[in-house]
């Protein structure tokens, strides 16, 4: 018998025929006479009807003893019910347990109960991610995540990019120091990487347009909502494109992600809470672009204690973003805020012309990119004025010594952008196995 997908019977694909699901147990009950199983796949749930007097005692006493989670495949017909949850059920003939549930060791993996289990607070969750993962909800975020990564591939194929890979050893920082994993390396030390963007500058000459899905690597010792040490980041690097044209990219991808969002998993945005013409603004609008002087004034007014120079911490961008409808571009920070790679504004050099993108209902950083330091004489100046040694840049400051062009890119944080759209509390909600300063188990 054919085996079938649960979504193909509640779409109304088999109505009346016999078939075949594999699956796992989500909930159990009844009587001594006849028990509802619901079976779940990935694909979705559905009631399985057994009663004593068709699939026989054997096969009944099979059925009661199955805790949740065991595996089983179900034989039956399925059949169209209005008062069954999505209209249909299974009428089941026989029922084979495949792989049960060990009775010394239940585990209270419904929802209800792992909530219960959990008492409000996540340790426990997270201390069995492998069996939170079989939620709806963590499914659902799974799916979620599934689509953002294909949205991303899309985007930038669909436009030419090639998919370039970088080293994730590494002998220096992008990002500053003081969030750099050190790891031996036999007898020396090498960094995780922060960012593909440096090997991404060194192909920029050979392939022009170029990006990537990869982890990245923070030593980020605060917890906070939307902090990982290792993240999924989608970067981009591009030549000849100056900070506008940057943006524009970056734009593009936030909409076309959203999009597919609203085209693949409506029904998933919606299961949680999502309200889906919010889904479709960000898709469509345009996202304005302010300056980063713009952006303080309008936190001062709101009473906000921020000094002209200091980069954004969440707490401001979070005020900030509060009441945007839309993604905004914030423009020229400080050259003191920022790395050396970004290139000092020409028209005024206290400003470097760089961009991050803030999403909105408190979300804030998304994307943070601009413009690189291009000649070879301005990137030597600015990496010695860092402080920073030149040696582990080497194969950068060539980049530049043999024809330089103006050139840039961006970082987008995968997760973050997850969490935002799915409307997340925090960001470990959409990632497997999110790894923090306290965790790196299961
Ligand atoms: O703003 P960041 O640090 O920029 C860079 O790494 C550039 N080198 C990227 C480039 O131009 N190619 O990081 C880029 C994005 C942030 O906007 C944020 O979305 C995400 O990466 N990100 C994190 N996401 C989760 N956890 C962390 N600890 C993150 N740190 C950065
Ligand atoms: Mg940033």
């Amino acid at each position: 018998m054919k085996t079938v997908w649960i979504s193909d019977i509640l779409n109304g694909k088999h109505d009346g025929q016999k078939v075949e699901l594999k699956g796992w147990v989500k909930r159990s009950r009844g009587s001594n006479k006849i028990r509802f199983i619901v079976l779940r796949d990935s694909t979705g749930s559905i009631q399985c009807v057994a009663k004593r007097d068709s699939v026989g005692d054997e096969c009944f006493e099979n059925i009661k003893s199955a805790l949740i989670e065991s595996s089983l495949i179900i034989h039956g017909e399925a059949n169209p019910d209005e008062r069954a949850d999505g209209g249909y059920e299974i009428i089941v003939d026989s029922v084979e347990i495949v792989g049960p549930v060990n009775p010394e060791t239940p585990f209270p993996i419904t929802e209800s109960a792992m909530a219960a289990a959990d008492g409000g607070e996540t340790e426990f969750l997270l201390d069995n991610r492998h069996l939170y993962l079989r939620t709806t909800r963590m499914t659902t975020m799974l799916k979620l995540r599934s689509t953002v990564f294909g949205a991303i591939h899309s985007y930038f194929r669909d436009l030419d990019f090639i998919e370039y890979q970088a080293p994730n050893f590494v002998a220096g920082a992008v990002e500053g120091g003081s969030t750099l994993f050190e790891v031996p390396y036999f007898g020396r030390k090498a960094y995780l990487t922060q960012s593909w963007q440096l090997y991404a500058e060194a192909a920029m000459p050979a392939l022009e347009r170029l990006y990537t899905i990869a982890p990245s690597f923070r030593a980020e010792k605060s917890r906070t909502r939307r902090h990982l040490t290792e993240f999924w980041h989608a970067e981009m690097e591009v030549a000849w494109a100056d900070n506008q044209e940057i943006m524009s990219y970056g734009e593009g991808v936030v909409r076309k992600i959203a999009g597919s969002l609203l085209d693949e998993r409506s029904e998933e945005l919606a299961s949680l809470g999502r309200d889906l013409d919010v889904i479709g603004r960000y898709a469509d609008s345009k996202y304005p672009r302010m300056r980063y002087d713009e952006a303080v004034e309008t936190l001062q007014g709101l009473g906000v204690e921020i000094e002209w120079g200091q980069d954004l911490d969440y707490s401001k961008e979070k005020i900030l973003t509060q009441d945007f409808d839309v993604p905004h571009f914030l423009t020229h920070y400080p050259k003191i805020a920022k790395p050396f790679y970004h290139r000092v504004d020409p028209d005024d050099d206290k400003y470097v012309l760089c961009h991050d993108l803030l999403a909105p209902e408190g979300y804030g950083e998304i994307i943070g990119g601009g413009e690189r330091t291009w000649s070879e004489e301005e990137i030597l100046a600015r990496i010695d004025e860092e402080g920073t040694p030149r040696e582990p840049y080497q194969f950068y400051i060539d980049t530049r010594t043999y024809g330089g062009v103006p050139h840039g890119g961006f970082g987008l944080g995968v997760d973050r952008v997850c969490s935002w759209l799915s409307g997340a509390d925090h960001i470990r909600e959409v990632i497997p196995f999110p790894r923090d300063s306290r965790r790196v188990t299961p």
